[in-house]
């Protein structure tokens, strides 16, 4: 932990700044970003003019995207630097879409929702499982009935068959070259991957965070799902949509709310 780091704070509360938004939450092509689109909005049954919540925004890839084809879209992320930089793009574009900066676990947009989404290992963090299923509850409230919600997540399955312990990224933005190493463990006891993230600044600063997120198979996905009083729970592949199976490296698993 560094000297700014608070001993409190939860691990997404630190990582979520620069420059993992620019290294691993821009997409590295535009039809990368289409095809999740897509798949979202195929998955969740919507067309243009619908109401959408995005869970765990992030910097707002997809929400924009989702408002430039003409949804109404609701993002929420507790990473105030990646609101204000969506709510930011969201204005000069004037796209239907706002922006909040809060806790994903608690919070329930204004306006129910006519499908929603967490993408990209938003949800299973921490080792609690009961914070997972308030995100999950919170996301269910936040839909209108048959509403569908899809969460994006690691297919643990193909993660554990091609463990990767190491992974490094390199990125030159404008204040110069970031690097990043994370280093991956597992915790068998807890049921956790560990993952120690060390950050390179250009001007010779580190920092390093410590995260977990909880091993979850797909059927434990779907189990939570239906915990949070989701229905029909489907496993898919992300981000074709087809049925998942075990070399495919992301799942989605897909309800409905009654
Ligand atoms: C890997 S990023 C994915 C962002 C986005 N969904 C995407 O696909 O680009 C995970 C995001 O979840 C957010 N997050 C994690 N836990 C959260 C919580 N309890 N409340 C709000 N946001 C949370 C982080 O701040 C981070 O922006």
């Amino acid at each position: 932990m560094t000297a700014t780091e608070s001993p409190t704070a939860a691990w997404w509360q630190t990582l979520y700044d620069r420059p993992i938004g620019e290294i691993f939450l821009e997409r590295p092509d535009a039809s990368r970003l289409e095809r999740e689109i897509d798949c979202l909005t195929e998955l969740l049954e919507v067309q243009p003019g619908a109401t959408l919540f995005d869970q765990c925004c992030g910097t707002g890839s997809q929400g924009l995207a989702l408002a430039r084809r003409g949804f109404a879209v609701f993002g929420v992320d507790q990473a105030e630097g990646y609101i204000q930089q969506a709510a930011a793009k969201a204005r000069d574009e004037v796209l239907p879409a706002v922006f909040v900066a809060a806790d994903a676990r608690d919070y329930v947009p204004p306006k129910m929702a006519d499908g929603g989404y967490n993408w990209g290992t938003s949800f299973g963090n921490g080792l609690d499982e009961d914070d997972h299923l308030r995100m999950l509850s919170a996301a269910r409230q936040a839909l209108k009935p048959g509403a569908r919600y899809v969460v994006e997540f690691p297919n643990m399955v193909c993660l554990l068959r091609d463990f990767q312990a190491v992974l490094t990224r390199r990125k030159t933005l404008a204040d110069g070259t970031w690097l990043v190493v994370r280093e991956s463990t597992l915790d068998l006891h807890a049921g956790a991957l560990l993952q120690r993230w060390t950050i390179f600044a250009p001007d010779g600063a580190r920092r390093e965070v410590d995260t977990q997120v909880r091993l979850y198979l797909p059927h434990e996905l779907r189990l939570q799902m239906e915990r949070a009083g989701f229905i029909d729970v489907r496993l898919l592949a992300a981000p074709s949509g087809r049925p998942l199976g075990s070399a495919d490296a992301r799942c989605l698993a897909v309800g409905r709310v009654a």
